[in-house]
């Protein structure tokens, strides 16, 4: 079945559920599955060459290149079509209200500082139940997501998506202009040697974070008793896509910069839906001290900090970040004044 089914045939068991909620759910994808291709469009046509990063800051305060504010545009248009009763996107301040049994978060193009320099970008979206006061749709627990999905503009465009019952890989066939199934019910590596953060960042980190980075470095030599390969692309959705393939973890944690105590990424478009999608592939996300998937957002855009990937990398890094035994007994002689690290 793989790489014959279409997103539009595989989605129809979930229609046929009886589930009004599970069918707008089913709605929606497919609007955004139709936006994702003309995003993929413009990004091909080298869009992002032209496009010239505005000089326009959204309301996280990132430099906002006009290929963000067209997708945005494309996706409330798509999104419009079907029924939805609020919308809120990482580029805006507002939700948009309309009509609907569900309510769907997106960040319209992940990883946009990308854009020029040619690497894979993407739109990645969760889908909650409607609430009676819609103003708190997107103050629900992530685990009350219904769907949540990302798509991925690079080599090829690829749709990851969860209903809640497994992962399954979608890819853009050009010719028909249909996303197929390449992968059904992905399963993330128990273990993974490959980690993923920003090593710039190294001087800003907490103690627990500086512990595992430095077992991952030390290897087959340390603690982890195994070599590790390092990888950063700088955009979540190719981080999780190399994820969802061959396991590892990624790390973007809380550090000691001033606008950092809560880490970079936006848990409602951003953490909320990738853990969704890595805890069904059999991996865990969690912020070191709890799981993403047990938070609500105080606000729209509040950050936080995330570890996801293969299940042990992830167990470790929770352990170094609960256990003070531990951490006392392994900081004491890396972080002394005269141990190997200094703080
Ligand atoms: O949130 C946007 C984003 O580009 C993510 O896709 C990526 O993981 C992160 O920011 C990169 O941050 P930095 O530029 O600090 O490494």
């Amino acid at each position: 079945m793989v790489g014959q089914v279409t997103l539009q045939e595989h989605l129809k068991r979930y229609s046929a559920m009886g589930s009004d909620t599970l069918s707008a759910a089913v709605k929606a994808t497919l609007a955004i599955a139709g936006a994702a291709i003309e995003i993929a469009d413009l990004v091909n046509a080298g869009a992002v060459g032209s496009a010239g990063g505005t000089s326009d800051r959204n309301s996280d305060g990132d430099l906002q290149h006009e290929l963000d504010v067209k997708a945005d545009d494309i996706l409330r248009r798509c999104l419009l079509a079907v029924p939805v009763a609020a919308m809120a996107s990482e580029e805006a301040n507002e939700i948009e209200i309309a009509e609907g049994k569900i309510c769907v978060a997106f960040d319209p193009l992940d990883g946009s500082s990308n854009i020029h320099t040619n690497l894979t970008i993407g739109t990645i979206f969760s889908i909650l139940p409607a609430t009676e006061d819609l103003n708190q749709a997107f103050f629900q627990r992530g685990s009350a997501q219904i769907a949540a999905g990302f798509v991925t503009y690079g080599p090829q465009t690829s749709l990851v998506l969860t209903l809640g019952d497994g992962v399954d890989v979608f890819t853009l066939d050009r010719v028909t202009d249909q996303f197929r199934m390449v992968r059904s019910n992905v399963r993330i590596p128990e273990r993974g040697s490959e980690f993923s953060i920003n090593m710039s960042n190294r001087r800003h980190w907490e103690p627990p974070v500086r512990l595992y980075i430095d077992e991952c470095l030390a290897g087959i030599d340390g603690a982890a008793n195994r070599d590790f390969n390092m990888r950063w692309v700088g955009s979540l959705v190719a981080e999780a896509f190399r994820i969802l393939t061959r396991g590892g973890v990624f790390l973007y944690p809380s550090d000691t910069r001033p606008t950092y105590g809560e880490g970079r990424l936006r848990l409602v478009y951003e953490a909320h839906p990738i853990a969704l999608i890595i805890e069904q592939a059999g991996g865990a996300a969690t912020t070191g001290h709890e799981r993403i998937l047990d938070l609500s957002a105080r606000n729209l855009h509040q950050r936080v900090p995330l570890i996801m990937g293969s299940r042990h990398e992830v167990d470790r890094l929770d352990e170094l970040h609960r256990d003070p035994k531990l951490m006392a007994s392994v900081s004491a002689p890396l972080f002394s004044r005269r141990g190997f690290f200094r703080q």
